[in-house]
């Protein structure tokens, strides 16, 4: 199998994920023999400060002929720019639109190995095995209008019949080969468009029979996430209930830089670890490369139909965990066990070496 990628590193901590990933993907192609040419380009604040934009033509051009883009992090601050628009992140929200994946798969799913790291008790923590398939090109982070005029900002939550209903069945359809249960996430009893959301879910839920379907509010879903988590398998999610509750269910892995992603639906994959930038901890080679290499697995099996190597790097990061290791993030002593960037990379590959030479 031969493969392009595009890399899009990006803002902050998303270069040094990146670099991880890319070893993995040779390490794996290596192995199982395919041939992975990775080409790079800029996105993000960065690529505004040099470009002048932050989704440059040139990145625009290559996304669209590519095999699969994986992105690093985009945006460094939420800084108001020329009007008031808050630009941070719109390279990336154009990279959506571009590519139209409308489908964003968000994987929480606590290893054994990291169920004492979380900071709720391992009792509530271990098994869960949970997805959040947030509809990614429409409502409040697109819907027109929005501004500020004469001291009043506002922004409009708007979705379109067809949009909910198409990011309804990819919920339903992966239900299909999970444990069968989809719970759909609206703020139903106050919002217009959450009644329409609630109203086209149900109607989708009838060509399922065979899928568990129920409704929740947002604001229960988010104590629910805490207080059983076991109970979800599918959340089916708007575009920014997603956000925010994909942020919270990280929390029940012990880290958001644990957490990858995919969108699809389009023609060309998009893959991202659900962190962001954290300027804070970037060039320290303290980030977790773990949510960017798991968001080359996912790119493994769902763009390029490898579930076996997809496995195998799933099997690698297992292992690692499994061996005590850990960056920053998953460490509560602050630190000083942890292992680097780098190393956790290294670590990873050096598994993968292992699984592959005994033909696992
Ligand atoms: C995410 C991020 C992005 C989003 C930002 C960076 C635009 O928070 O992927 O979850 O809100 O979609
Ligand atoms: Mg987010």
């Amino acid at each position: 199998m031969d493969g392009r990628i595009l890399f899009l590193p990006g803002d902050g901590i998303g270069p040094e994920v990146l670099l991880e990933a890319r070893r993995v993907l040779e390490a794996v192609g290596a192995i199982h023999g395919h041939r992975f040419e990775v080409i790079e380009a800029p996105i993000g604040d960065s690529a505004r400060e040099r470009f002048g934009d932050p989704l440059p033509e040139e990145t625009r051009a290559l996304a669209v002929e590519v095999d699969a883009v994986l992105v690093g992090a985009v945006g460094l601050a939420v800084r108001p720019v020329d009007g008031g628009r808050v630009d941070a992140s719109r390279g990336l929200l154009d990279l959506r639109r571009l590519l139209g994946n409308h489908a964003n798969i968000r994987p929480v799913a606590v290893p054994d190995a990291l169920v004492d790291r979380s900071p709720l008790r391992a009792e509530y923590v271990r098994g869960v095995d949970l997805v959040v398939v947030r509809e990614l090109l429409g409502g409040i982070y697109y819907g027109r209008p929005r501004g500020v005029e004469d001291g009043v900002a506002f922004d409009t939550e708007i979705y379109a019949e067809e949009e909910i209903r198409r990011i309804s069945v990819s919920a339903f359809e992966l239900a299909r080969t999970r444990r069968k249960k989809v719970t759909s996430i609206d703020k139903a009893n106050v919002l217009e468009s959450s009644i329409f959301w609630r109203r086209i879910a149900e109607e989708v839920s009838r060509d399922y029979p065979d899928i568990e379907f129920s409704s929740m509010l947002v604001d229960n879903c988010a104590m629910q996430l805490i207080r059983n988590p076991r109970q979800f398998d599918v959340l089916l999610t708007s575009n920014m209930f997603g956000d925010i509750l994909s942020d919270e269910a990280a929390v029940l892995v012990g880290s958001l830089g644990m957490l990858p992603s995919a969108s699809v639906g389009g023609d060309i994959g998009l893959y991202e670890p659900v962190h962001g930038a954290a300027p804070d901890i970037a060039g320290r080679g303290t980030a977790n490369p773990i949510g960017a290499i798991l968001s080359v697995a996912m790119m493994l099996e769902l763009t390029f139909a490898l579930p076996e190597e997809a496995g195998a790097v799933r099997a690698a990061v297992d292992r690692v965990l499994e061996d005590g290791h850990g960056t920053a993030d998953l460490h509560a002593d602050g630190g000083r066990a942890a292992v680097s960037t780098a190393r956790m990379g290294e670590l990873i590959v050096e598994a993968l070496g292992v699984a592959g030479a005994a033909g696992v």
